[in-house]
């Protein structure tokens, strides 16, 4: 595999393969049309203050997305496809059958997304596509196709990690968001805890040394066979524990808590699932049940695990807070700085809310995109294309050496940096947020 894909971040020349009538191509793009000055007055800078659109592409795990956004942040038309149900039926995502559905959708849903916006695509500045970290397989499809759009269409190619794009969907919805930020990016693949200084730079402060919260939600769904329970067919595992635990008491059950012993930022949460494991073999015994039925006091145990995950996340979280001011990574200004979660496990309304306590006692204000702009779709993949081309970083320079990595970090690992510190934390209480009723916590689910 070609390592080198990405150009350092200063205006370059771009040459392109297109066979179209340069004239017509010059007309129709403001973008191209200062690419076109590039070739003809010696290497002026790109254009990158006019409006502009990016087409972006998404297939790093079990979503097809693709979506032209405008430089404004302007969803101008997107589509996604998912293969939730499949993945559901199979109990967990089975790689090739990921691929495969990728390959039956993918230009359906880049057609679609065209039509919903209404654009020329030949007014189309440059495309954007998912190429880091994700399942390889998946990431392949997209590849190939963003990789033949930009061929096809003579523009530039801009190659997305997958979790910068997570990281920096909020920026398209809230403009005060500015770098730099903290950040939790929390999906079925990742849990990692960066600042976010520039658009492609990113100090991590930890991450997950075994599995990401998402993936154990999923996992501790599937255990308690919650896809059988009517309302709970179509939706994900994360998802599923949610809804349940609204219902349920989440201090009903005693669960452990990880990773105390490592004055780090790092997280686990294998043994908080194994931790549920446990629970649920207790109570199979009690009411003399098997694997699949349905436990008795579901309600309590997802409220339950729900809340030790939550826990863990904010105790980590808790941590780097101390950090950053301690290293002053970012400063304080007129008003709270930013904390930013995203990914799909940013969807969870009770973990935002324990959240907002640990920031309300630091001083940052807790920003999240809605929950279908955190699950993966091709509206960050896109934005991400604007910011990296507003950034002028990491667009291809070659389109023949581009390619796709399973693993990839988002930035600087500086964990060991963090745990030389030992800083010990005077834990903040989450006990307001146990004690909450039913209603308070759907009312602030609306939100
Ligand atoms: O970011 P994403 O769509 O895909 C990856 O990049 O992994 O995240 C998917 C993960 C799944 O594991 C799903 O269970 C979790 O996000 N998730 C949730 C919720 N909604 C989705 N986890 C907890 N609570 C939710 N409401
Ligand atoms: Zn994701």
């Amino acid at each position: 595999m070609a390592l080198r894909t990405l150009l350092p971040s200063i205006p370059k020349l771009i040459l392109f393969s297109s066979t179209r009538n340069s004239t017509a191509f010059c007309k129709s793009s403001p973008l191209n049309r200062s690419v076109i000055l590039n070739t003809c007055s010696n290497f002026k800078s790109f254009s990158t203050d006019s409006n502009f659109m990016v087409l972006g592409i998404e297939t790093s795990c079990d979503d097809t997305g693709c979506a032209i956004v405008d430089s404004n942040g302007t969803i101008l038309g997107e589509s996604l496809h998912s293969q939730l149900k499949v993945h559901l039926d199979h109990g967990g995502i089975v790689p090739p059958v990921a691929s495969d559905l990728h390959r039956a959708h993918i230009d359906q849903v880049v057609d679609e997304a065209i039509r919903a916006s209404g654009v020329d695509i030949y007014d189309i500045a440059a495309i954007a596509t998912t190429n880091r970290p994700g399942l390889p397989l998946s990431l392949e499809i997209g590849l190939l196709k963003g990789k033949k759009m930009a061929r096809d269409l003579g523009v530039p190619f801009i190659p997305i990690h997958h979790m910068e794009a997570h990281a920096l969907t909020i920026r398209m919805l809230e403009k005060d968001v500015q770098f730099p930020f903290l950040v939790l990016l929390a999906s079925g693949g990742h849990c990692i805890l960066a600042v976010a200084q520039q658009v492609d730079k990113f100090l991590i402060l930890g991450q997950t040394i075994n599995n990401a919260p998402g993936e154990q939600f999923d996992k501790a769904a599937r255990k308690l066979n919650l896809k059988v329970i009517p309302g709970l067919e179509n939706v994900c595992g994360g998802a599923a524990i949610e809804i349940l635990a609204r219902k349920g008491y989440s201090s009903a059950f005693p669960f452990s808590t990880s990773m105390t012993q490592y004055q780090d930022c790092n997280f686990s949460f294998a043994g908080i699932t194994m931790n549920l494991y446990g629970h649920v073999k207790k109570i199979q015994k009690k009411f003399d049940l098997v694997d699949g039925d349905i436990l008795p006091g579901l309600e309590d145990l997802c409220a339950s695990y729900q809340h030790a995950v939550t826990k863990h996340i904010c105790q980590r979280l808790q941590r780097a807070m101390e950090f950053v001011d301690r290293k002053e990574l970012i400063p304080l200004g007129q008003g709270p700085r930013a904390f930013v979660v995203s990914g799909g496990v940013a969807s969870n309304r009770y973990i935002k809310m324990a959240m907002e306590v640990i920031c309300s006692e630091y001083d940052y204000k807790l920003y999240a995109p809605p929950p279908r702009l955190c699950t993966d779709n091709g509206v960050m993949i896109a934005w991400n294309g604007v910011e990296r081309w507003k950034a002028q970083s990491g667009i291809a320079e070659n389109l023949d050496d581009v390619d796709f990595y399973g693993k990839c970090p988002i930035g600087t690992d500086i964990s060991q940096e963090v745990a030389a510190e030992s800083i010990k934390c005077k834990w903040i209480k989450l006990k307001a947020l146990r004690q909450m009723s039913e209603f308070v916590y759907l009312d602030e689910a609306q939100r």
